[in-house]
Order: structure tokens, then C-alpha cells, then sequence
């Protein structure tokens, strides 16, 4: 039961970037050596990723607060069962590249909302390198069997700025020791290039061309797990919206291509300050500052602008509710095909708040104004849905109200701990 809160007021550390955790255990074990990885997301999506490495021989040991991987130098065992990748596109997508150049068979699958998530992106430049991707659905969605082997190297156009994408088909030529050329439509995360290069691969950036010559061995590296931006953006929102608050989030990812939404924020009135401190595996880390706005504005975010937001949609959403006037999130297409279509949770949503919205094409506007918290949120299965809603109802509920979560759940795909840590604040 959500009730309302005062203002937000304190600093925090969130939990462990979920893409950059995924990365660690996925590219140590690949590398030569060993490596130390702490403050990894203790999210259900990065233990997928641990699960499915596992079945498949890694060795990944829960040691003092933190994970021993060894690495296997790019060879792994078969799985006797299907791999499971749960609710995560990212262990899917990722995987489905490094068990391309494994010489036996591997099924990959998930969950209702994995099951539904498109695959034939992955799986048109997995065939085009050499491996077999099949299913039941012939590789267009999970499960996908794939067989994989000796692969060849090739220049690949990506028909979506997808780091998911790109990074698998890096992932099956770095495992493959093969050379690609990647050219993205758009600049999408890149903590798989950093990573690479870190452990020692020679991978060259040039905008949206990234080059990978056929790479020998990668060097296990350490890492240090910065907290997550994306769980950043859901409490800043609150922040944003709750007079009187201000919270410093401690040793975030300030990688650019993550913190699209401190741009977007602070043109909507909310003062951000960013304190860049220090690097882990290639990527700037530091502290965020958020300020509550004194007003609201409404505001357009731009299509070339989406790549470094994709995941904060909902929650930039739910500030532009509260900003008065329209405001426009242009090219939502991708939004559609996440854990949940996050065009139709995010105007569902908003409806239930009394806010109007709806989409245009690829353009979604919402006319902000005074939301009213409803009784109940609506339900969903998608952990950003989810805490999104609630950070809006934080936001409006009134004196003696109070708004029902069906199931805060999900959360814990991403966040867990969010609620308590937003309460935490309040009472500081
Ligand atoms: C991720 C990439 C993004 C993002 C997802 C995590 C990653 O997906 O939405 O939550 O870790 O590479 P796409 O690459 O499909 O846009």
C-alpha cells in the first residue's frame, strides 16, 4: 500500500548497474584467468545470467558480498537442460552470441514475456556468421536451438540501434575469434566495447562504426559494479516531483549514453548536478545530484535522443504528467517490444491517474496536468511499469489516500529494495 510521502531527502547508493553486471560475468567468462566481480545487480536478470553460464561450465562462486568467476577461454560445455534465460532479453540476446561459437547445441529460453520478444534480429546475422538458429518458432521468437561452430566474420547494418544487437553479434566474433564491422543506426550503450577493451581486445569506435579485429585471448578483468542509472532515474522522478526534495545518488554509471534522462530532466526544471569521480572497466562513474522543481515544464523529447533512455521512457512519463501542457516522446517503436509494450503500459498507466495520452505513429504525447492517485495501480509484470507507477503515485497522492500495488513483485527483476529505499528517504 503506497501512502504519501514527505520530501525525499538524503543520499543512497542504489544497486549495481544491470547491464554492466550482466557484461561482467558474460565477458570473464569468456577471458583467460580469473575475476572479482562486486556490486553486481541483485536483480532476477543477472542471476539468469549466472544460472545460464553455469549450466554451461562456468565457474561463478557467491564468495564474501561479491563473485569469483573463472574463465574459460571462450570454450564452454554443452547444458544438459534448456537455458533459461527468465525475464531477460539482455541474457538472451547476449548468450545466444557466445553459444554461436560453441561447437554443440544450446536452447535458450524464458519466460511469457521473453517468449514473446522478437529474435530474428539476433538471429539473421548469427546465421549470416556460420550458426544454425532454430526453433519453433524458426528463431523469429524463443525458444531458439542454436547450433553453433566455426564462424566468419562479415560487416553487419543494424536495422535497430540495439546494444542487445550489437553486442551479440560482437560476442559470437570475439568468441569465434573472427573479425565485424557493426554499424549502428543510432549510438546505443556501449559497455560491451568498453568492456572488450578493458580485457584487451582491440575494438575501435568511430561514431556508429565499431570495428573488432579478430581478437586472441581476453584478460579476465575485476570489476566493481557502479550503481545503476536506470534505478536512479525512478527515484529522481520522484525527487523531481515531491517539493522539498534533494537526494545524492552515490557512485552511479555516468556513461553518456545511459544518462540521457539527466538532459531531459533538467530542461523539464530539475536541477541535476553530476560529479564525475572515477572509472571502473572503461566507464565514468560519479554522484548525481537531483533538486525538486519549483514548476514542471512540458517538453519534447527527440527521436535521435531515445538510444540513451530507452529504459527511463516510463519513468520521464511520469514527470511530464505532472509538467503542465503537451509534451511529445518521439520514435517510441522500441518501446513496444521491451519486457511489456511500454507505449500501451505507459498510457494505461497515466489513464488510471486521470492524465491523457496516446500515441501518433511512433510519437507518444501526454497532456500533463494534475494527476489524482488512483486506488489501485495498474497491474503488470514489468518491473519499470511497475516502480514508475509508483513513483507518480508518490508523487500526487493527497492526505489520507492511499493507492494499492497488486503486486510490487516485478520490481525485483531490476530493483529490489526500491520501495523500502524510497521510504527510507522519506523518513530520513
Ligand atoms: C540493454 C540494452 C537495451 C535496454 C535493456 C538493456 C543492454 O535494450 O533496453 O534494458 O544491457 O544491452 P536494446 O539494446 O534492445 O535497446
Amino acid at each position: 500500500m503506497l501512502r504519501p510521502i514527505g520530501p525525499l531527502r538524503g543520499e543512497v547508493a542504489l544497486p549495481g548497474d544491470k547491464s554492466i553486471s550482466h557484461r561482467a560475468f558474460l565477458l570473464n567468462a569468456l577471458g583467460i584467468g580469473h575475476a572479482r566481480v562486486t556490486g553486481a545487480n541483485p536483480g532476477a536478470d543477472v542471476a539468469s545470467t549466472r544460472a545460464c553460464l553455469r549450466a554451461l561450465g562456468v565457474s561463478i562462486l557467491d564468495r564474501d558480498g561479491g563473485f569469483d568467476v573463472t574463465g574459460r577461454a571462450g570454450v564452454l560445455r554443452p547444458s544438459v537442460d534448456r537455458l533459461d534465460c527468465g525475464n531477460s532479453g539482455t541474457t538472451m540476446r547476449l548468450l545466444a552470441g557466445i553459444v554461436a561459437a560453441q561447437s554443440f547445441t544450446s536452447t535458450l529460453d524464458g519466460d511469457d514475456s521473453l517468449r514473446g520478444r522478437p529474435m530474428g534480429r539476433i538471429a539473421t546475422p548469427l546465421r549470416h556468421m556460420g550458426a544454425r538458429v532454430e526453433g519453433p518458432h524458426a528463431g523469429r521468437r524463443p525458444p531458439l536451438i542454436i547450433t553453433g561452430g566455426e564462424l566468419r566474420g562479415d560487416r553487419f547494418e543494424l536495422p535497430v540501434a540495439s546494444a542487445q544487437l550489437k553486442s551479440c553479434v560482437l560476442l559470437a566474433a570475439v568468441t569465434g575469434s573472427v573479425a565485424v564491422q557493426v554499424v549502428e543506426p543510432g549510438p546505443s550503450r556501449d559497455h560491451t566495447e568498453r568492456m572488450l577493451r578493458a580485457m584487451g581486445a582491440p575494438v575501435e569506435t568511430e561514431g556508429t562504426v565499431i570495428t573488432l579485429p579478430a581478437t586472441g585471448d581476453l584478460a579476465c578483468v575485476d570489476v566493481s559494479v557502479p550503481g545503476d542509472p536506470s534505478s536512479a532515474a525512478l527515484v529522481a522522478v520522484a525527487v523531481a516531483a515531491i517539493a522539498g526534495s534533494e537526494v545524492s545518488f552515490l557512485n552511479v554509471l555516468l556513461n553518456p549514453r545511459r544518462c540521457g534522462f539527466v538532459d531531459v530532466l533538467r530542461r523539464m526544471g530539475v536541477t541535476i548536478g553530476v560529479h564525475e569521480a572515477t572509472r571502473v572497466a572503461d566507464e565514468p562513474t560519479g554522484t548525481l545530484k537531483v533538486t525538486a522543481a519549483n514548476a514542471l515544464l512540458a517538453t519534447t523529447i527527440e527521436a535521435h535522443e531515445i538510444p540513451a533512455l530507452i529504459d527511463e521512457v516510463p519513468a520521464l512519463a511520469v514527470v511530464m504528467a505532472q509538467a503542465r501542457g503537451r509534451s511529445w516522446i518521439r520514435g517510441v517503436a522500441e518501446l513496444r517490444v521491451k519486457e511489456s509494450d511500454r507505449v500501451a503500459a505507459v498510457i494505461e498507466m497515466l489513464a488510471a491517474f486521470g492524465i491523457e495520452s496516446a500515441a501518433e505513429g511512433d510519437d507518444l504525447w501526454i497532456d500533463g496536468g494534475v494527476p489524482r492517485a488512483p486506488a489501485t495501480l495498474p497491474a503488470s509484470d514489468d518491473h519499470r511499469m511497475i516502480m514508475a507507477g509508483a513513483a507518480m503515485a508518490w508523487g500526487c497522492l493527497r492526505e489520507g489516500e492511499t493507492t494499492k500495488v497488486v503486486d510490487a513483485g516485478p520490481a525485483a527483476v531490476s530493483f529490489p529494495g526500491f520501495f523500502p529505499l524510497v521510504r527510507g528517504l522519506a523518513d530520513a
